[in-house]
């Protein structure tokens, strides 16, 4: 199964509000474990569809290997429906943003709602880092990166660099 192209920020697809998956069927099936092969090889924990160019409400998970309690999970429509008050910090990466990683402050438990690739209706609640990941993806639907939870002084900087690795990368295409 062939892998998807993982989107490198500054990019106005990852800035986009994804919409609803309205018809399950194969294909939806098919793109999440492309989406999960993507991830795994990247490697990373988690994937949303708009850094892989679907402007669609799917993610991928997978905290197997650094939680004993962790999950894989493949998810459409995922909605946090319960936030704890209690918040904490985690430091957290990207896959579209490559080399940054910031201590990001949210809430420790969440509700999640969503359905999976068998298209069955699940209620997860989460917590530390699996709770974190499902945050971090459910942002990415709504155009919201990791970076946007930091200062604007420090956006700018990782944005720039950003730009900076993205000409380089270009320039050693076309060699
Ligand atoms: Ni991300």
């Amino acid at each position: 199964m062939s892998q998807l192209d993982i989107i490198i920020a500054p990019d106005p697809k990852l800035k986009e509000h994804c919409g609803l998956i309205l018809d399950f069927n194969d294909e939806v099936k098919i793109l999440l474990e492309r989406m999960f092969q993507t991830m795994k090889k990247a490697p990373g924990i988690g994937l949303a569809g708009p850094q892989v160019g679907l402007n669609k409400r799917m993610i991928v998970v997978d905290t197997t290997q650094s939680e004993e309690k962790g999950k894989a999970l493949k998810m459409i429509n995922p909605n946090i429906v319960w936030r704890s008050k209690e918040f904490k910090k985690h430091e957290e990466g990207c896959l579209s943003i490559p080399g940054y990683y910031e201590y990001i402050n949210r809430p420790d438990k969440i509700i999640v709602e969503y359905l999976n690739e068998n298209n069955e209706k699940i209620e997860l609640e989460a917590q530390g880092l699996l709770s974190v990941v499902i945050q971090h993806e459910v942002d990415h639907l709504d155009g919201i990166l990791f970076i946007d939870h930091i200062s604007s002084l420090k956006r700018g900087i990782i944005s720039r660099k950003l730009k900076k690795y993205k000409r380089s990368i270009k320039k050693g295409n076309s060699k």
